[in-house]
Order: structure tokens, then sequence, then C-alpha cells
């Protein structure tokens, strides 16, 4: 059942190439490279003249709506707010007819994102789903939706659901660009070209694996750990944080970068690991920058760069790297270093690794 690997967790890290691909399936034509996404067909409409959408989720649901906001106002510019689905429902939420609701769930029956998609309907949203499991509480709630379809997800930590539910938010976004004019023809055909090729880099990155297992033997012992990321890599410095938090049970906490200086640099020391995400994208300088005032202060620094890099390479203790891809598609990849990351440390510090203390897959009471 596990085919082979120690774990769930593992199996289902290195099923991505294929659960991402399977996401894609029959919205995502490779012949010409048109991405048509059902549900948005259906509310069309709804969907052209909204004001807002507003992503409701929890934990690592609620990180793939992050990363869903940078893409669809960068590419689609509609405005776009992620709520914690727990806030948002006892806010008495300002919410209107002309507002998309969409909620993200893997299980499809989180108690506190079904209550708030149930109050976002009664006040007149057009309320989706961004669901894993099919015929889910949630499916079954909304009006319109998107499977994810990455499969059955046995390993409580979420690995291979957050890349199947950042592959829809992607199409969405192409999708909502494209009927909005807010894209060029050229630049959609190539996000669409390179998204279809994303597979085939997760199996390349999915290569890191040894060097991770080597770095998470030096750090296994630590007492904290911070993420940095910028831009779309943000959330996925908040994602990483919670992958090692809840299974290897190492405090840990993600950052945008540049918040360091306003704080968390207070905690910076030898014994303070720091995972930064330093691919070559817009803010690369500037993540450099908060590397080296990481060092300044003896911090260890773990790198995610983009193959080839020379500068952070010179600088941090150790660097893992990944191939360059467009900004949009970057979580996709940068993520699965810092998954395996957190596994190989919760393997090692002799950790249940698929069913850690205190935590259920799906959380159906708030
Ligand atoms: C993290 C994790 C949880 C879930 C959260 C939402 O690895 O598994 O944080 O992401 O409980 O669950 P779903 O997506 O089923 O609504």
């Amino acid at each position: 059942e596990k085919g082979g690997y120690e774990h769930f967790m593992l199996k289902e890290i290195y099923e991505q190439p294929t659960s991402i691909r399977n996401s894609m399936l029959g919205r995502l034509n490779t012949v010409n490279g048109e991405v048509v996404m059902g549900g948005i067909e259906e509310y069309e409409h709804k969907f052209m003249n909204a004001k807002r959408i507003i992503f409701v989720a929890c934990g690592t649901s609620w990180h793939a709506g992050l990363v869903g906001e940078y893409m669809i106002e960068s590419l689609a510019r509609i405005p776009v707010e992620v709520e914690y689905a727990s806030e948002f429902r006892y806010r008495n939420p300002i919410i209107n007819s002309d507002d998309i609701v969409i909620a993200i769930s893997q299980s499809g029956e989180t108690a506190d994102t079904l209550a708030a998609l149930e109050i976002a309907k009664e006040k007149g949203a057009l309320i989706y789903g961004i669901c894993n499991v099919v015929g889910s509480s949630i499916a079954r709630a909304t009006d319109a939706g998107s499977y994810t379809h990455a499969g059955p997800e046995i390993g409580v930590a979420s690995t291979k659901a957050f890349t199947a539910q950042v592959t829809i938010l992607a199409l969405m976004a192409l999708t909502l660009a494209k009927k909005k004019g807010s894209i060029s023809e050229s630049r959609y055909r190539e996000l669409a070209l390179e998204l279809n090729n994303i597979p085939n880099i997760v199996e390349k990155v999915l290569e890191t694996n040894v060097a991770v297992e080597y770095i998470s033997d030096i750090y296994k012992d630590a007492k904290n750990f911070l993420y940095l990321g910028r831009g779309i890599n943000f959330p996925v410095a908040l994602e990483g944080a919670l992958k090692l938090k809840e299974i290897s049970y190492i405090h840990a906490e993600g950052y945008p970068a540049a918040e360091m200086k306003h704080g968390p640099i207070a905690l910076i020391d030898a014994d303070m690991p720091v995972v930064a995400i330093a691919t070559k994208k817009n803010s690369y300088e500037k993540v450099v920058s908060n590397i080296q005032e990481v060092k300044a202060r003896n911090g260890k620094i773990i790198a995610v760069v983009t193959e080839g890099d020379t500068a952070v390479k010179e600088i941090a203790d150790h660097v893992i790297e990944i191939p360059d891809v467009d900004d949009f598609f970057d979580p996709l990849i940068t993520v699965i270093p810092l998954q395996l990351l957190s596994y190989h440390i919760a393997v090692m510090r002799g950790c249940n690794v698929d069913q850690p203390r205190n935590l259920a897959k799906s959380v159906t009471v708030e």
C-alpha cells in the first residue's frame, strides 16, 4: 500500500509529478495551450463581474490560498482576500452578491471552512470549492468547483494536496486572465506551456533528496527554525515551517524575509538554522541581503537557490539547487525540498511521520 516507501508521506511527496499532471488533465490542452476550467465556464458572467474573490481555508490549504492571491491578482487583476475560515465565520463578514467565496480544502470536511461557506452563501455570494475528496461535504455545498484530483492523501501532513491546489489556482488565474483580457496571448501561451512542463521539473527537484537528507542530519537537533521567503514564495516559507512543526515537533516560524528586521532578527544566533528561499526571482537581491544579515549574526543558512547560483552559494552554509521556472510556478517546486527536509528530520528524530501526535487528517469539529 505504501508502494515500497517507508511512509505514506514520502510516497505522496514522490507522487507529485503524477498528481500535478492529474490536476491539469482535461483542463490544459497541451496541443494548443488552452486552459478550460468547467466550473468557471459555468459561472463565467459571475467571475467576469466579480468585485472580489475571497479564499477561505485552514492550515496548508490557507497557504495555497495565499499563493492563489499572488497569481490571480497579478494575472487577472481581480482583488483577492485570503481568510482563515475560523476568523471569517465569526466576524459578521461584509459579503455581497458581487463576491465569489472560494473554499480550499483537501478533505472537504473541515468544519470551519464549511461554516464559512454557508455564511457566504446566505449573504448571496457565489460559492466555489477546490476540494480533493470527491463528494465531500464542502464539494456538495458549493455552486461550482474544481476537484484537485491529487488522489487519496493518507499522511496527515499535507504534501501532494498542496501542490494540486496550487496547480488549480494557476489554471484558474490563467483562465480568468484570458477572459478578462489582462494577459497577452503570447504570455498566456508561454505560461500554459511552462505549467504543462512543471511535472517534469518536479521530477528533477526530487533528486535533491540526497542533499536534503544530508542537511537534515546536521540540523535534526535544532530547537527552532526560521523560514524566509518573499513574494509568491512567502506562503511557501509558512508552509515549510508548518510541515516541520507538525511532524518533527520542532518550533518553526515562517516570515516574509523583509519582516525579519522588525523583530525575529533578535532570535538569530549560531543555534538558529534559517531556511531561505532565494531563487532568482524579482526580489532575489533583497533576499540575498537578508541572508547576509543572518550570517552577520552567526545564523546558519540553508538556502533554496536556482541552479547555477553563485552569490548565495558564497555566503550560505548549504544550498539546495533547483531548476529555474517562471515566478508564478516557483511555489510548486520550492516547496518540494522543504517537504523533504521536514520528512527526514522527523524520521531521524523517531517521530511518527504519518500520524503525528494530536493531529487528525480531517478536522470536523471547530
Ligand atoms: C497541514 C495540514 C492541515 C490541513 C488543514 C486543512 O499539513 O494537513 O493544516 O491543511 O487542517 O485541511 P483541509 O484542507 O482538509 O480543509
